[in-house]
């Protein structure tokens, strides 16, 4: 099956600003447009079914939950989606308090009428595939210093869920929003996404290692990149899909998404859709 996999959309509704710690100027580094067209690029691609790996807002505010809805309206009403939530899209308490990401998103994309813990699960997009989808979004006081946290209960979960679908012959993804681990090449404007690491980043790692997963799909880091680690089903690639709406000309921070051949056996292969700048 062709799998998507988008992240970091930041929509954001500029009129509403200031507030929450932004200017109505950095909502102007994402574009609503880039996005659509990555999605619209992954539809002609014959994406079967897309993860978006968190971050659909600037700052929780409602407006952007339903920019977001509205974006990924065709793949939720279809059926084809799953959704993580990201560090952007728990930014407030008022947004943590109403549980506005489960009401008018959630794993699905198509919203709870009756929010309730819902991560981790398994969406099986094809038979032989499972994706674990995970929370890795902690609300703190200081948002922009509030590093991601799993938590033991939920990789306790996890790796339950793996056992079963990879005993049921499932080739088993995970998805989640914080990257586990940084490449060499470190980029300078990164620092700020430094900060907010996945505070139990080596329990996932010795997880890959532990027991069979195809491959560990996330963002956070607005640039896309793979480094693959040893898994206990060989060289196991964690992806990091970057952002679908940057503007940015540098050519590893462009709005992208990805599509992945996946089978029982893996990730076949990996395929950047960049979105094109007229
Ligand atoms: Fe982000
Ligand atoms: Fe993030």
């Amino acid at each position: 099956m062709r799998l998507g996999h988008v992240s970091d959309l930041h929509l954001s509704d500029r009129g509403r600003y200031p507030r929450n710690g932004y200017l109505p100027r950095d909502c102007d580094r994402h574009s609503v447009r880039l996005a659509q067209r990555v999605l619209d690029d992954l539809e002609a691609a014959g994406v079967d079914h897309l993860v978006v790996t968190g971050d659909l807002t600037l700052s929780s505010e409602a407006s952007e939950f339903e920019r977001a809805a509205k974006l990924l309206r065709r793949w939720a009403d279809a059926g084809k989606l799953t959704v993580v939530p990201g560090n952007h899209d728990v930014w407030t308490a008022e947004s943590v308090k109403t549980a506005r990401f489960l009401r008018m998103i959630g794993p699905d994309g198509r919203g709870m009428r009756r929010p309730e813990p819902s991560y981790p699960f398994a969406a099986l997009p094809a038979p032989e595939i499972a994706i674990v989808a995970l929370d890795s979004a902690q609300f703190g006081e200081a948002p922009l210093d509030t590093p991601g946290l799993l938590g033991s209960a939920q990789l306790q979960a996890c790796r339950e869920l793996v056992r079963e679908h990879v005993k049921e012959g499932r080739a088993v993804l995970l998805a989640l929003h914080h990257h586990l681990l940084l490449p060499r090449e470190r980029i300078p404007s990164d620092a700020l996404v430094a900060r907010t690491p996945l505070q139990d980043a080596d329990k996932l790692v010795r997880m890959v290692a532990d027991v069979r997963i195809a491959g560990v799909l996330h963002g956070h880091r607005h640039c896309a990149f793979r480094v693959d680690i040893p898994g206990a089903a060989g060289p196991t690639p964690i992806l990091c899909a970057g952002s679908a709406s940057r503007v940015a000309e540098e050519p590893i921070r462009r709005a992208r998404g990805f599509v992945y051949e996946v089978d029982r056996g893996g990730i076949r292969s990996v395929q950047p859709v960049i979105a094109s700048r007229s």
